[in-house]
């Protein structure tokens, strides 16, 4: 059995792929500095001996070589990230975890050795699209620093990461949710912000007439093609799409939403912002065919899931 470092391993998709390689036999070492990651994700493994736990900031050259010095990981899986708001908020902070902190990783990967590295890009590198399925080799289109940082990621796989013999797969991920997630996912933060909202019978607002799409993907599928992609030694230096090819409209996140919560919703609308998105739908035919990957949680299994740990207290 192996190390696998993963950074951002305490936040929404890093925890889940620290539980699946636990489950795998494997020993994980999660690298984060809880900006926006939270402990209780990771809390059920710290005293198994299982999991290790290292507070750093990969912005930082010294602590990510600090990390892998110490632990020697054999497959990384780079999630950390700082997410759309955030990027927006604190523009030097972006650059310095997703550019240069992918850099340090990339660095410590072929430093170390390391056999396979996966990480997390975005499907906000291709904009608005213009067509939908969009297939990776639609055109990037995208508008936002956040997005520029994913493209900047890309590009640094495709050379540096390349040239010096590091096998990476990365992943445009779509929108991915959990009862895991911060509020830094854009479009996803509205399973959070209604969930919560109507539970505590709070108004909820609804960007726009609620026909925007989504294309949902549950944070354990998300986590299950990095962990489909990191064994694998054929498939490497590719990017795949993370979705499940359904879209789903916010008015219909909103009806499962309050079915599962037993409440209606008091919904203010007010206009949508014309920067934003309005449709996200991947085509899947790529990763299904080289990775095997099929999404398996429902929105509907996955909203149920979201509101029962909210119901239970655990979020
Ligand atoms: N959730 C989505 O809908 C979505 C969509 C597209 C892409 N992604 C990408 O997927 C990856 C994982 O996203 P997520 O949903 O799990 O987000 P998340 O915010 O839950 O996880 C990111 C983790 O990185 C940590 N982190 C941030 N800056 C750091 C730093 N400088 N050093 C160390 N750790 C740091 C955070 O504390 C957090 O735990 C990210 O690269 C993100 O950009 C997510």
């Amino acid at each position: 059995m192996s190390t696998v470092l993963i950074t951002g391993g305490a936040g929404n998709i890093g925890s889940f792929i620290a539980d699946q390689c636990i489950e795998l036999g494997h020993d994980v070492v999660v690298a984060d500095n809880f900006y926006n990651g939270r402990f209780r994700n990771i809390e059920k493994h710290m005293n198994s001996g299982k999991l290790e736990l290292e507070t750093i900031d990969i912005g930082s050259e010294e602590m990510v070589r600090y990390v892998f010095e110490k632990h020697r990981p054999e497959y990384v899986s780079h999630q950390a990230s700082l997410m759309i708001m955030d990027s927006n908020k604190f523009p030097q902070k972006a650059i310095d975890t997703n550019i240069r902190g992918t850099f340090n990783i990339i660095q410590a990967c072929h430093e170390f050795g390391v056999r396979k590295l996966t990480y997390g890009s975005s499907a906000s590198v291709y904009g608005d699209p213009r067509v939908v399925p969009v297939t990776e080799d639609h055109p990037f289109d995208n508008r936002t620093l956040y997005g520029a940082t994913k493209i900047a990621k890309e590009a640094l796989m495709n050379s540096w990461a390349y040239s010096h013999n590091v096998p990476y797969v990365g992943f445009r991920y779509f929108n991915i949710y959990s009862e895991r997630q911060g509020l830094g996912a854009f479009y996803t933060q509205v399973f959070q912000k209604w969930i919560h909202a109507i539970h505590a019978g709070e108004e909820i607002i609804m960007y726009g007439d609620g026909e925007q799409t989504l294309d949902l993907v549950h944070s354990s599928d998300a986590a299950r093609a990095n962990i489909l992609a990191l064994f694998n030694y054929d498939v490497k230096n590719e990017h795949f799409n993370v979705g499940t090819g359904i879209e789903t409209s916010l008015k219909e996140v909103l009806a499962v939403i309050e079915k599962y919560l037993g409440k209606k919703a008091a919904v203010k609308h007010v206009a949508s912002d014309p920067h934003l998105v309005r449709r996200r739908c991947a085509s899947i035919e790529k990763i299904r065919n080289m990775l095997g990957f099929e999404p398996e949680v429902s929105v509907e299994e996955g909203t149920r899931m979201y509101v029962e740990h909210l119901i239970k207290g655990k979020i």
